[in-house]
C-alpha cells in the first residue's frame, strides 16, 4: 500500500486508522485496539481533545502526579507534575518536605515584559526611515486599539516600539521591536495579532510618506512573530538555611554537604556539558508543571535555554554561595506563562490543576513553576554529591521494569520489599522475580 496520501486531513477519525494500521501495521487488529483502548469513553470529552489538533487518532496519556508540601512565600502548595520519568515526583516532594522544615522557598517576580518583533527590509536612507517611525508610531498603537482594548482595560497592552537598525548584520535589514505586558494571558495570539497589524499599518503608510523616494517607500514585510526569548519576564526562587541545619542523617555533615554542594553548581557555573544536564534536571521540574498548568513547554525550554547562553557560553541557571554560616541556593530564569486563554479554560485537567494551585494569576504560577525547578535541582544535586544518583533513580524505576515482566500484584508486593535492602538492578530484579516465579 502507498505510504503517500492526499485529503488525509479530510478522512473520518475511522478511516484515517484505516489507513494507518493497513499501511504500516501487519497486526491491523492489535494496532487499532491500542489505538481505541486510550479513547475516552465519554464522547464529549473524547471530541474535546479531538479537536485540539488535526488528524487526532487518539490520546496519549502521561501520568499526572502531585508534590505536596511546598512552602512558597509563606503559603503551602501541591503542585501538580505531568511527567513519565519515574524519579521526578518522589524528588519534587522530598525537596519540598525538606525545604518546609526550613523556612520553605521565597520567590519573586522581577519582570513581565514580553517581546514581538516585525521583520522587514528597507533598502533607502535611514535617517528618513526614522523620521517615517516617529510619524507613524502613533499610528502603530492606534491601529491595534481593536486588539489592545480590552487588554489595555486590565491594565496591560503594547509597552514600546523602537526601530531597530540590524543593517551591520544583514544588509536592508530592520525590526519594529515591541514590548507588551500580558498580565495573566501568555499572549501568544495577543503579541502575534498586534504585530501583524503593526506590519500592516508600517507598509501602508509608508506608501503614503512623502519623505520616501519612490524605490524607498518599498518596505518589504519579511514576518512579524512574537519571541519566545523573554529576559525581561523573569523570576527569581530562593532557600536559605543556616549551614548546620542542612544536616538531615549521619552520612554527611551541613558543612560538607553545603561545600560539596555548591562545588557542583560552579562546575556547571562553567562546564558546559556538566551545565546542560543539571538544567535539564531544573527543567524536569518546570515542564512537568508548565505541562500540568497547560501551558507551551517548548515555548519555556527555547527561552529558557537562550537565557542559560546569554553570556556566550551555555552555563547553569542556579546558583548557591555559603556566607557568614548561611547556605543560599537560588534561581532566576525567564518564564512566559498563562492562566487564563489557551488550554487553561479549556483542558478539564489543567482546570483542575490550576485550582489545586489556589486559581494563581500568571506572576503566582511563575513563582510556583520557578521553585518546582528549584526544588528539582536541589534534589538531583543532594543525591549527586551524597548517595550518587542511581539508588533513588533505580528505586524508583523498580516498578517499571516489574510491570515491563507482567509482575503480579503479589510479585510486586514481595520484591518492592526485597530491594527497600538490595541494590536495584535490571538483571537484580529480572533474577528475583525468576527466583519468585521457579518458587525458590
Ligand atoms: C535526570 O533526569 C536529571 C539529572 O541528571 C539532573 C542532574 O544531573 O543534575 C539527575
Amino acid at each position: 500500500m502507498s505510504k503517500t496520501i492526499s485529503g488525509f486531513s479530510k478522512l473520518s477519525k475511522s478511516k484515517k486508522i484505516d489507513w494507518i494500521v493497513n499501511t504500516y501495521f501487519s497486526n491491523t487488529e492489535e494496532a487499532k485496539r491500542v489505538l481505541k483502548q486510550y479513547w475516552s469513553s465519554n464522547e464529549k470529552l473524547q471530541q474535546l481533545h479531538d479537536e485540539f489538533i488535526e488528524n487526532t487518532i487518539t490520546n496519549y496519556y502521561l501520568p499526572l502526579g502531585v508534590a505536596p508540601n511546598f512552602l512558597i512565600n509563606n503559603t503551602l502548595y501541591t503542585i501538580p507534575m505531568a511527567i513519565e520519568e519515574s524519579s521526578v515526583v518522589a524528588a519534587a516532594s522530598k525537596a519540598a518536605k525538606f525545604w518546609l522544615d526550613r523556612g520553605g522557598f521565597k520567590a519573586t517576580v522581577i519582570s513581565t515584559t514580553k517581546i514581538g518583533q516585525v521583520h522587514f527590509m528597507y533598502h533607502g536612507d535611514f535617517n528618513t526611515l526614522q523620521r517615517f517611525f516617529k510619524q507613524v508610531k502613533p499610528k502603530l498603537i492606534e491601529d491595534a486599539k481593536p486588539i489592545t482594548k480590552n487588554m489595555e482595560a486590565r491594565g496591560g497592552g503594547i509597552i514600546d516600539i523602537e526601530l531597530r537598525d540590524k543593517t551591520s548584520d544583514i544588509k536592508g535589514y530592520y525590526q519594529l521591536h515591541s514590548s507588551f505586558e500580558t498580565l495573566d494571558a501568555m499572549g501568544a495570539n495577543f503579541i502575534n495579532s498586534c504585530l501583524e497589524q503593526f506590519a500592516e499599518t508600517f507598509k501602508n503608510e509608508a506608501l503614503a510618506f512623502d519623505g520616501f523616494s519612490e524605490n524607498e517607500q518599498d518596505i518589504q514585510i519579511v514576518m512579524s512573530i512574537l519571541s519566545n526569548y523573554v529576559p525581561n519576564c523573569l523570576v527569581r526562587a530562593e532557600v536559605s538555611c543556616k549551614v548546620e541545619e542542612l544536616k538531615e542523617d549521619d552520612l554527611i555533615s551541613g558543612e560538607d554537604f553545603a561545600i560539596k554542594f555548591v562545588q557542583a553548581v560552579n562546575i556547571a557555573e562553567i562546564e558546559p556539558y556538566r551545565a546542560v544536564t543539571h538544567n535539564k534536571g531544573i527543567m524536569n521540574g518546570i515542564d512537568a508543571v508548565v505541562l500540568a498548568t497547560g501551558n507551551d513547554f517548548r515555548a519555556v525550554e527555547a527561552g529558557v535555554h537562550a537565557y542559560a547562553s546569554r553570556h556566550g557560553t551555555y552555563s547553569s541557571l542556579s546558583h548557591a554561595k555559603i556566607e557568614d554560616g548561611i547556605f543560599t541556593f537560588w534561581m532566576e530564569i525567564p518564564l512566559a506563562l498563562g492562566t487564563v486563554g489557551g488550554l487553561t479554560g479549556l483542558h478539564p485537567l489543567v482546570k483542575l490543576a490550576l485550582e489545586l494551585l489556589h486559581k494563581p494569576s500568571a506572576k503566582e504560577l511563575m513563582q510556583i513553576v520557578a521553585v518546582a525547578g528549584l526544588a528539582q535541582n536541589f534534589a538531583a544535586l543532594r543525591s549527586l554529591t551524597t548517595t550518587g544518583i542511581q539508588q533513588g533513580h533505580m528505586k524508583m524505576h523498580l516498578m517499571n521494569i516489574l510491570n515491563q515482566f507482567d509482575a503480579s500484584d503479589n510479585e510486586k508486593i514481595l520484591l518492592t520489599d526485597h530491594f527497600k535492602t538490595n541494590v536495584v538492578t535490571h538483571s537484580a530484579v529480572v533474577e528475583a522475580l525468576n527466583k519468585l516465579r521457579n518458587g525458590a
